[in-house]
């Protein structure tokens, strides 16, 4: 998967784009993030990419030509696979994990990282940019949304994380029926006077089972009522729990 981001900070990817799981899917040939400056992109002598907004009001909107002009040229790399447009937005479609599955299912994205107060609508209506908000509070920009989009949707790239069953049976997983995931523990068995439940350890994995299902359920019920409501009948909450680790 190729995921281009237009942004005017491209040295804010650096610490994300050669850290852990994105390092490893882009040595693995699994994932290209390519980084594009849309200052690179003006043609004016102070490469502004920004302006008033017409109509007047506070701050300053992002300009239309540089934008698409480096949407353009992206797309003009891999002639034949214009990508998914992505203008990170908090009007946007929220991103969950239902998007992020779809996601992973494209070669190519383009995610369109804008400052300011805002940015010239004919960005939407000329690249037919889908507006993707990452939850319903205002950041100072898109890049950091841009990264959770790129992690979300990498880590589900067949072969990145080398477990796929964990990718299926994690919290909002498609096995776990848009459940939470059940709580985990891991040795030492005792710590601080707390034991590890005792079902952990019984090697009864059928009971291990039925309590993770159990466990999921509440879970999900106290801290995300909203996910069981939203279940639709035969989902996978009936479903099995995921085989021993
Ligand atoms: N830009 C600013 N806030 C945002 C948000 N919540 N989601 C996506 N892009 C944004």
């Amino acid at each position: 998967m190729r995921v281009d981001v237009i942004t005017i900070f491209p040295e804010m990817f650096a610490g994300v784009v050669s850290t852990s799981i994105w390092r490893i899917a882009q040595e693995k040939g699994l994932l290209q993030v390519v980084l594009t400056d849309l200052r690179e992109y003006t043609t004016d002598k102070h490469h502004k990419v920004d302006d008033r907004p017409f109509g007047g009001g506070p701050g300053m909107v992002l300009k239309v030509e540089p934008v698409v002009r480096a949407a353009r040229a992206v797309q003009a790399q891999q002639p034949g696979q214009p990508g998914r447009v992505l203008l990170m937005c908090p009007q946007g479609r929220v991103f969950d994990q239902a998007l992020a599955r779809e996601l992973a299912g494209e070669e190519r994205l383009i995610l369109i990282a804008p400052r300011y107060e805002g940015y010239d609508e004919r960005i939407v209506e000329i690249l037919g940019a889908e507006r993707v908000s990452i939850g319903d509070y205002v950041l100072t920009g898109g890049e950091l949304p841009a990264m959770v989009v790129i992690d979300a949707v990498a880590r589900l790239q067949p072969g990145v994380l080398g477990d796929e069953e964990s990718v299926v049976w994690e919290s909002f997983g498609e096995e776990n029926g848009g459940l939470l995931e059940y709580p985990q523990y891991t040795r030492p068995a005792e710590f601080e006077g707390r034991s590890v439940p005792e079902v952990l350890v019984s090697g009864d994995h059928g009971k291990v089972e039925r309590w993770r299902r159990e466990q999921a359920r509440e879970r999900t019920a106290r801290m995300r009522p909203d996910l069981i409501e939203n279940q639709e009948p035969g989902d996978g909450a009936n479903r099995s729990a995921p085989p021993e680790r």
